[in-house]
């Protein structure tokens, strides 16, 4: 059991420290931050605010920078899979909130990103009559094309992107759901109007432009590509001239 000294900055001049005791090293990241909130609770001091929900690294929910780093820098990893092995025995560890103007800070570690539910929420999605699901294999799908579009559907929409880029830009989100859908052909329909529609809710939100620096490239843990920037810009291109044609 070892005692873990962590830092907490959520603002640019706000830094509070607090000792986590008895932390085993088998323990994971948000278990010791369970611990560090029943003993404020217990002693009737707010607990720290973080959000979680799966804790699998499936939902996207956990998130936040530890030392600089987004997730805490391991590769392929969210927070919520980091375990207090991977750091070193009871080191000092600064715990910040995703920064970014699209994300305005709720408390401690919890950001508001809403912002990506909308950018979603304007094309991110197929039109389909819906009341009978139509027979699976009715669409032949290749399997490069069915592999791409899974390669970018495993994208979570954690946010880690954005806070580490330096434009803040949510470009390699909206770029992997772009690029899922218009993979397939249950994609295409829509095809014009997601790219259009999803890239002018991006300047709605305030995100910055992406100006291809990749630190989101290292952010991310699903391993999301820069293909899928390229393909956005591509589709919002071709769709911005088909507009005005
Ligand atoms: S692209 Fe990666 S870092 Fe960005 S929201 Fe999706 S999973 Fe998270
Ligand atoms: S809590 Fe769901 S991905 Fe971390």
């Amino acid at each position: 059991m070892t005692t873990w000294s962590l830092g907490f900055s959520s603002g640019p001049y706000q830094v509070s420290t607090s000792e986590v005791p008895d932390v085993s090293e088998h323990m994971s990241f948000l278990e010791m931050l369970d611990v560090l909130n029943e003993s404020l609770i217990a002693k009737g001091e707010d607990p720290v605010a973080f959000d979680h929900d799966c804790r699998e690294g499936i939902c996207g929910m956990c998130g936040f920078m530890m030392n600089g780093k987004a997730h805490g820098g391991l590769p392929r990893t969210t927070v919520c899979q980091l375990h207090m092995r991977h750091f070193k025995n009871g080191s000092e560890l600064y715990l910040e909130p995703w920064r970014a103007k699209a994300f305005p800070l709720v408390k401690d570690l919890a950001a508001n990103r809403g912002a990506l539910d909308r950018v979603i929420a304007a094309g991110g999605f197929i039109t389909a009559p819906t009341g009978s699901a139509p027979e699976a294999n009715a669409v032949p799908v290749g399997k490069v094309d069915s592999d791409m579009a899974m390669d970018a559907a495993a994208c979570i929409g954690c946010g880690a992107c954005v806070a580490a880029c330096p434009n803040a830009a949510a470009a390699l989100f909206t770029g992997a759901k772009i690029f899922h859908l218009g993979q397939l052909p249950q994609g295409q329909p829509e095809r014009d109007r997601r790219a259009l529609a999803m890239v002018q809710q991006l300047k709605l939100e305030h995100f910055g432009n992406c100006t291809s620096i990749g630190e989101c490239l290292a952010a991310c843990p699903k391993e999301i590509q820069m293909e899928v920037i390229v393909r956005m810009n591509h589709d919002y291109l071709k769709a911005w001239v088909r507009e005005r044609s």
